[in-house]
C-alpha cells in the first residue's frame, strides 16, 4: 500500500490513458501517438476530435459524418439562451456563464428515450463539443448588447465559432490559427480539469456533470485562467526597455509571472513552441509585428529573472504565454481566452470520460488525518 502523502498529488499516477503522453523532462507531448507539433498545425479540429474519441484519424467518410453530427448539434435550447441573457444582464463573467450554460444542456436530452450508457456518453460528448462554441459566441455578443448569430451549418468548427462571434465568415488564416490553438490544447495528461472530469465520471455520473465540474477547475488562474493576465503583462510593459523593471517588481511583490512554470514540464512546454510558431506566422506582417517582438523579448527577460529569483525551480514558458498572443491575433478579447481553451479541451475531457467509463475504477484516494483525536463532547452552554 502507498502511504506516502504527495502534496498536490504530484507525480501520483491516477489513471492509464492512450490519449496523451506528457514528458516533462524531454519537453514532448504526444496526442494519441502524434507529436503535438505534427498534428496541431495540420489537423482540422474535427479530425482531432475524432482522434480523441476513436484513437485514430478519420477516413473521408468518417470525417464527413462527424462534421454533420457536430454541425447538427450546435443550436442551444431556448432555456439556455434565456439563461445567457439573464447572466449578461447581471454581468456574469464568461466562465461562470459557460459553466451555467453547459449544465443547462441537459435540457436538450431529457425527453430522449433511454439508450445504453455507451450511446448516451457519445451523444452527450457530441452535444458538448458542438455547443460550447455557440455558448461562448452567444454570450460574448449578448455582453456587448448584440443579437446572437445562428450557427452556420456549412462552416467547420473553428470558422463557425468566429462567424457566430463576428456575424460573418472569417478569413481562412484566422480560422486556421484558431484551429491550431484548439488542437494544441485538446488534451494534456492528468491535468486538474481532466482529473476532475474523470473523478466525476468514475462515480458513474453523467458526462454533462463531469464537464461542468471540469469547467470549474479550468477557470482558476493556476490552470486555464493565465493567458489573459499574461497578455496584460505584455501590454503593461509596453516597451522592451521596461520589461526588466516591471517583471522584477512583480517578483519582488511575490506575484507569479503568468505563462511561466508548470507542474510537469521542467523544460519549455512544447505547446509554447507550436503556438509561438503560429504567432510568428500570424504576426509576420502588419502593424502588430511589434507586439510579437515585444512578447518574445518579455519571455526572455522573464526566464532570466525567474532563474535568478527561483534557482533550481526550472520555471520555463508554458502554453498559456503564447496562447494569449495567438488568440489576441485571431481577434479575440482576453475575457474569452479561458472559455476558448474550454472549447478545445472539452474534446479531451469527453475522451477521458469515455476511457474512464470503459476501463476505469471509482477514483477514491485517501487523506492523511492530521487533526485532533479522542475529544470529549462539551455541552453547548459549557463551550
Ligand atoms: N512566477 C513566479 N514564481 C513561480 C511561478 C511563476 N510563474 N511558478 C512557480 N513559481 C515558484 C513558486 O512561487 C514556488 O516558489 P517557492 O517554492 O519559493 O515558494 C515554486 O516556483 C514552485 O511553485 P509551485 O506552485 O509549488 O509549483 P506547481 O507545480 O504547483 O505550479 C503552476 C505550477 C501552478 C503552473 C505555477 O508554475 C504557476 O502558478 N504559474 C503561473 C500561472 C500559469 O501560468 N498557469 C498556467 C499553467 S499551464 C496550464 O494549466 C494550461
Amino acid at each position: 500500500m502507498i502511504n506516502e502523502y504527495r502534496p498536490g498529488l504530484e507525480d501520483v499516477i491516477a489513471a492509464q490513458t492512450r490519449l496523451s503522453r506528457v514528458d516533462g523532462e524531454a519537453g514532448t507531448l504526444l496526442l494519441a501517438g502524434y507529436p503535438v507539433e505534427t498534428l496541431a498545425p495540420r489537423a482540422t479540429f474535427e479530425e482531432v476530435v475524432f482522434l480523441m474519441w476513436n484513437l485514430c484519424l478519420p477516413s473521408v467518410a468518417e470525417l464527413a459524418e462527424l462534421k454533420r453530427d457536430l454541425s447538427s448539434a450546435r443550436d442551444l435550447p431556448a432555456p439556455t439562451l434565456a439563461l445567457l441573457r439573464a447572466a449578461a444582464e447581471r454581468g456574469a463573467p464568461m466562465m461562470d456563464a459557460l459553466r451555467m450554460a453547459a449544465a443547462s444542456l441537459s435540457l436538450t436530452i431529457v425527453d430522449e428515450p433511454a439508450a445504453t450508457p455507451k450511446v448516451t456518453l457519445r451523444r452527450d460528448a457530441r452535444r458538448l463539443v458542438a455547443s460550447l462554441p455557440t455558448v461562448v459566441a452567444t454570450y460574448a455578443r449578448l455582453r456587448q448588447g448584440l443579437t446572437p448569430v445562428a450557427p452556420h451549418p456549412d462552416l467547420g468548427h473553428a470558422a463557425n465559432f468566429l462567424h457566430m462571434l463576428e456575424g460573418e465568415p472569417p478569413e481562412a488564416h484566422r480560422a486556421r490559427a484558431l484551429e491550431t490553438y484548439l488542437a494544441t490544447v485538446v488534451d494534456h495528461g492528468m491535468n486538474a480539469s481532466t482529473f476532475t472530469a474523470r473523478v466525476v465520471l468514475s462515480t458513474q455520473s453523467d458526462l454533462i456533470s463531469a464537464v461542468v465540474a471540469a469547467i470549474g477547475a479550468l477557470k482558476g488562474p493556476l490552470h486555464g485562467g493565465a493567458p489573459g493576465p499574461a497578455l496584460a503583462t505584455v501590454f503593461e510593459i509596453g516597451r522592451k526597455d521596461r520589461a526588466e523593471a516591471v517583471l522584477r517588481a512583480k517578483l519582488e511583490r511575490g506575484e507569479r509571472l503568468m505563462g511561466f512554470g508548470h507542474r510537469v514540464y521542467k523544460v519549455r512546454d512544447p505547446r509554447a513552441e507550436v503556438l509561438r510558431s503560429a504567432a510568428a506566422r500570424f504576426y509576420a506582417e502588419g502593424d502588430q509585428r511589434e507586439l510579437y517582438e515585444l512578447a518574445c523579448h518579455v519571455e526572455n527577460v522573464a526566464l532570466g529573472l525567474l532563474a535568478e529569483a527561483k534557482p533550481g525551480r526550472r520555471l520555463e514558458t508554458n502554453v498559456e504565454y503564447y496562447t494569449a498572443l495567438v488568440l489576441h491575433g485571431v481577434g479575440l478579447e482576453s475575457e474569452l481566452f479561458t472559455s476558448v481553451f474550454a472549447m478545445g479541451r472539452v474534446a479531451g475531457w469527453t475522451a477521458h470520460c469515455l476511457e474512464q467509463a470503459a476501463n476505469g475504477r471509482l477514483l477514491r484516494p485517501r487523506a492523511a488525518y492530521i487533526g485532533e483525536e479522542g475529544r470529549a463532547w462539551e455541552e453547548l452552554v459549557e463551550r
